[in-house]
């Protein structure tokens, strides 16, 4: 192939390539069932929950359930969208322990199989995973009226947006909402007074964007990424034909 045709056909190529991915609505892959990050990751907007779960390692012991062919209880998971982590207050993840960061994922997961006319009918509290709901320490209530379930947590209110995924040993629940258990952000009870103490340099608390809180999401990135090749190739594609034409 002579060189005046070499860069442009490959830049149209790789400009094709990206418009084709960016474009098309391609139909999922199918879902290896036994893995909990591939089933977030077909819904597409899960980005900020996978992290969390990968982090805390909630993911390993998810996984490790999901290889039993037929548990007894099965898993409910109300997984909170990018657009939920985002509009939390910014540093809100940052300012958890990695205790409260397992506890926050944990009250995301029911240890039993859920289907939605099963919310109607169930017990509230709800116990999760995160702890004994006895102690009133993680409560997690649902109200279902025929298709609409509704979540509250005391801090939050949050609304089942969608199922992602469900089979006889998972069911996965899209939340609009971070469900922030009443333990780690209900209204923290009057400290003691404490005693005057001297006055001390408190670093003060910058607003970073949490790592859980990135809202880019893959396909965005992609589309990103593709939007820049495929100008930069573009650019290629007329610099080439000009330059080796000359
Ligand atoms: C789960 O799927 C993700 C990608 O979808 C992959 O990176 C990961 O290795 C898989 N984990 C297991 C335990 O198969
Ligand atoms: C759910 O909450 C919305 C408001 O956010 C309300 O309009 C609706 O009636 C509630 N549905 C149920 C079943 O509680
Ligand atoms: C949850 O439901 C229980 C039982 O109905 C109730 O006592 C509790 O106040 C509810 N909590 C919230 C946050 O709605
Ligand atoms: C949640 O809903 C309840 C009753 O529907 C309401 O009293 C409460 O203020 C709501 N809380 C938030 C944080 O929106
Ligand atoms: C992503 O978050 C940043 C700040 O964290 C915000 O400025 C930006 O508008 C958000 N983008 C989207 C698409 O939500």
């Amino acid at each position: 192939m002579s060189k005046q045709l070499f860069f442009p056909i490959l830049s149209l190529a790789l400009f094709f390539i990206c418009t084709k991915t960016s474009a098309q609505i391609a139909p999922a892959p199918p879902v290896k069932v036994d893995n909990i990050t591939s089933i977030l990751e077909k819904g597409g907007q899960f980005t900020s929950f996978i992290r969390l779960l990968k982090a805390t390692q909630v993911e390993n012991q998810l996984n490790n359930q999901l290889s039993i062919p037929n548990p007894n209880d099965g898993l409910t998971i109300f997984a909170p969208s990018d657009n939920a982590f985002s509009s939390l207050k910014p540093g809100t993840l940052n300012s958890l322990s990695d205790q409260e960061k397992l506890q926050l994922v944990q009250f995301h997961i029911l240890p039993t199989l859920m289907s939605t006319a099963q919310f109607q009918t169930a017990t509230n509290p709800l116990r999760t995973q995160a702890g004994d709901v006895k102690s009133g320490n993680f409560p997690l209530n649902v109200t279902a009226v025929g298709n609409q379930v509704n979540i509250t947590t005391g801090v939050v209110n949050a609304t089942v947006a969608n199922s992602v995924y469900s089979d006889r040993r998972i069911a996965v629940y899209q939340v609009d909402q971070v469900l922030l258990p009443l333990q780690i952000f209900g209204p923290t009870p009057a400290p003691a007074p404490a005693p005057a103490a001297p006055e001390k340099d408190v670093p003060v608390a910058t607003p970073k964007a949490a790592a859980g809180d990135a809202n880019a999401s893959g396909a965005m990135s992609l589309m990103k990424l593709c939007s820049n090749m495929g100008f930069v190739s573009f650019g290629f594609a007329v610099f080439g034909a000009v330059f080796w034409s000359l």
